[in-house]
């Protein structure tokens, strides 16, 4: 019974269900045209990398000092960096699922093929920025891991093209943030839900439902440190929202400021500069999944004047775009200033 007496099992009311990743999942496929229990064996691997990874996290200061007397552990194997073994966690756990052609990584050169065989069950590919955020560890900030699936194309020349698909054809995409608590946001192209992990049960349990970016929060996060590098449209934007008293927020790591906006509002930019004329972020592991997310959410994501980001048309898998992405209202904003002369 809950507080109003009603039985739990039969109210169906979303507030007193308990709700795991796993089991949203499983009621999700009734509602995709995705291939059921072959897509939703590779969103299992994917929380259970996030559990691991999270473990990790919360343990890497912990295990530098217990291994610190040199750069070996007890097994001799060389002491690596956080963002390497997340990826060989999301290699691992991705690379045992059937469904799984093709994985990305922004931690490697070159895409790995774990089938083609073209004729057998359909497949998809899964891009990955294993740790975002990373050089955050060091402090205990916020860092994440950021998944795209696509549709493996079996009919591409090379199984590699197939990953060269324009963002609006991502089936899915989502980011873990380890934060205070670990959070699990996912979007299968019908709204975003968001689960938090608890740790005394050991799943992701669902806390909201079909999440909506709000309106009219005055923020604007973006690294202020390259505002003299910046295109003059974006420095007007700066000068607009310093006199229309918006407030800044810039956590260094993208899930986390991203994170921020889907719960609050506001815009995330990462501009062109002189040091990287295309910006910092990647399009196909960073800016394509975090731009499904906030267009699933209602918000609105664009490389720069006319330019939608999941419009995008790719030509390799490590290539770079500027971002502007945050409430509809908000980057409708930045856009403004963009396109004034
Ligand atoms: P990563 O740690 O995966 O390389 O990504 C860091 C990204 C992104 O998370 C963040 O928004 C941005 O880089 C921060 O870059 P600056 O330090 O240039 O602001
Ligand atoms: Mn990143
Ligand atoms: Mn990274």
């Amino acid at each position: 019974m809950n507080s109003a007496g009603e039985p739990l099992t039969h109210s169906g009311r979303d507030d007193v269900r308990i709700m795991t990743l796993q089991a949203h999942i499983l009621e999700e496929q009734a509602h995709q045209p995705l291939a059921g229990g072959t897509f939703s064996w590779i969103l299992s691997a994917l929380s259970i990398s996030a559990k691991i990874i999270a473990d990790k996290v919360r343990r890497a200061r912990l295990e530098n000092v217990l291994g610190s007397i040199g750069t070996e552990n007890i097994q001799g194997e060389v002491q690596q960096k956080l963002d390497v073994i997340a990826n060989e966690v999301l290699l691992r756990t991705l690379g045992g699922r059937e469904g799984v052609a093709i994985v990305a990584s922004e931690e490697n050169e070159e895409p790995v093929i774990l089938r083609d065989d073209r004729h057998g069950i359909p497949r998809y590919c899964v891009l990955f920025d294993p740790l975002d955020g990373s050089s955050n560890l060091d402090v205990c900030g916020g860092v994440g891991t950021i998944f795209s699936i696509l549709a493996h194309d079996g009919r591409a020349q090379r199984a590699e093209d197939s990953l060269l698909q324009a963002g609006a054809r991502q089936v899915a995409a989502g980011y873990v943030l380890y934060g205070s608590s670990t959070v699990f946001v996912l979007t299968l192209g019908r709204g975003v839900d968001m689960f938090v992990l608890d740790p005394s049960v050991g799943a992701f349990m669902r806390v909201e439902r079909n999440l909506r970016i709000p309106s009219g929060n005055k923020t604007y996060s973006v690294n202020e440190g390259n505002r003299r590098s910046f295109p003059d449209g974006y420095k007007r934007y700066l000068d607009w929202a310093q006199d229309n008293g918006y407030s800044s927020r810039y956590a260094g790591a993208m899930v986390a400021d991203v994170h921020r906006i889907l719960l609050k509002g506001g815009v995330f930019l990462y501009p062109p500069t002189s040091k990287s004329p295309q910006g910092k972020l990647r399009l196909m592991y960073e800016a394509n999944p975090m731009a499904m997310l906030v267009e699933q959410a209602g918000g609105k994501t664009m490389a720069g004047p006319g330019q939608r980001i999941m419009d995008i048309q790719p030509t390799a898998i490590h290539q770079r775009t500027p971002v502007v992405l945050g409430a509809t209202d908000q980057v409708d904003a930045v856009l403004a200033h963009l396109a004034s002369a």
